[in-house]
């Protein structure tokens, strides 16, 4: 029996690869694919779909955000698409709370101070901080990672809110003390939190984001944080990816990190090993798999 024509669109972890190559022939481009394994960097839609031709059954996305996919032009051609939710929640919320802490207790900012000196003078009110615990927690989309991030936060000692769909934000955003940002990317979220939204922040507010950069309106944060109008922002994801606005990076109030949200080495094997079983679903056992979006 012919094995079914996958494409994978970028570079995933051997293991992943190897049981891609286990069940699949492995195609170097997408014309007469069955099945695309498709990497959150690569945009897939209508042309790639019309490209592949209409023997095309299924897409997995590597990852559990699908807003670099055109579902519509999916839904059309009767394309299924999966993606990878539950395997990487706690991996991003760890994340999410290491950024959270990185900025109450200027870590990042600390280590920068040091490397660039290689002493201090000690003080009592040298480089202080502020505390987790006691502080007001608000998770922004109360999802599976917003959930598990608002979990450990609580276990942390904060004071844990959620924001959910429909409920007015900015009386929200106006008391927190850190805001953290888990909204799928859509034309609904996209600039979610604005000039306006910042502008209800207090001046204490940190802001982290492990979603996806188009939630903020990057330009507003970047000068709301030269102005030091809101405290400071920790960032896994930016608008433009892998552009890192230039204005952020010489900011001390600002933490950043590559989107490695979900970069533990078990969680991506996890994550990919979810996305191979999706298209053995389809492909192999001819069914829906459970992880289809929709
Ligand atoms: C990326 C993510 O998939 O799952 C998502 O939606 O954003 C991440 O887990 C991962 O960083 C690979 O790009």
């Amino acid at each position: 029996m012919p094995r079914p024509r996958v494409y994978v669109t970028g570079p995933i972890p051997s293991e992943v690869a190897a049981a891609v190559a286990k069940d699949f022939e492995l195609l170097d481009q997408p014309v007469g694919a069955e099945g695309v394994l498709s990497l959150p960097s690569s945009r897939i839609e209508r042309a790639l779909f019309e490209l592949a031709g209409p023997q095309l059954r299924i897409v997995a996305n590597y990852g559990v955000g699908i807003d670099n996919i055109d579902l519509d032009a999916a839904r059309v051609r009767g394309i299924v698409v999966a993606n990878t939710p539950d395997v990487l929640t706690d991996a991003t919320a760890e994340h999410a709370i290491a950024l959270t802490l990185s900025l109450l207790r200027r870590v990042v900012e600390g280590d920068r101070f040091l490397r660039a000196r290689g002493s201090w003078s000690s003080g009592l009110e040298f480089m202080l901080g502020r505390s987790l615990r006691g502080s007001r927690f608000l998770v922004v989309g109360p999802g599976r990672i917003g959930l598990a991030t608002g979990r450990l936060a609580s276990a942390l000692g904060a004071d844990v809110w959620f924001a959910r769909r429909g409920e007015a934000l900015l009386p929200l955003l106006a008391t927190a003390d850190v805001i953290s940002l888990h909204v799928p990317l859509t034309p609904e979220t996209r600039h979610l939190i604005d000039a306006r939204a910042i502008a209800a922040m207090r001046g204490a507010t940190a802001l982290v984001n492990t979603a996806r950069g188009a939630i903020l309106d990057e330009e507003a944060l970047a000068a709301a944080l030269v102005e030091h109008r809101i405290a400071g922002a920790a960032l896994d994801v930016f608008e433009d990816e892998p552009h890192v606005p230039k204005a952020l990076l010489g900011l001390d109030n600002v933490v950043l990190t590559p989107h490695i949200g979900s970069g533990t080495r078990e969680t991506r094997i996890r994550m990919g090993m979810l996305a191979v079983s999706a298209l053995g679903d389809m492909l192999l056992r001819n069914r829906c798999p459970a992880n289809a979006v929709d």
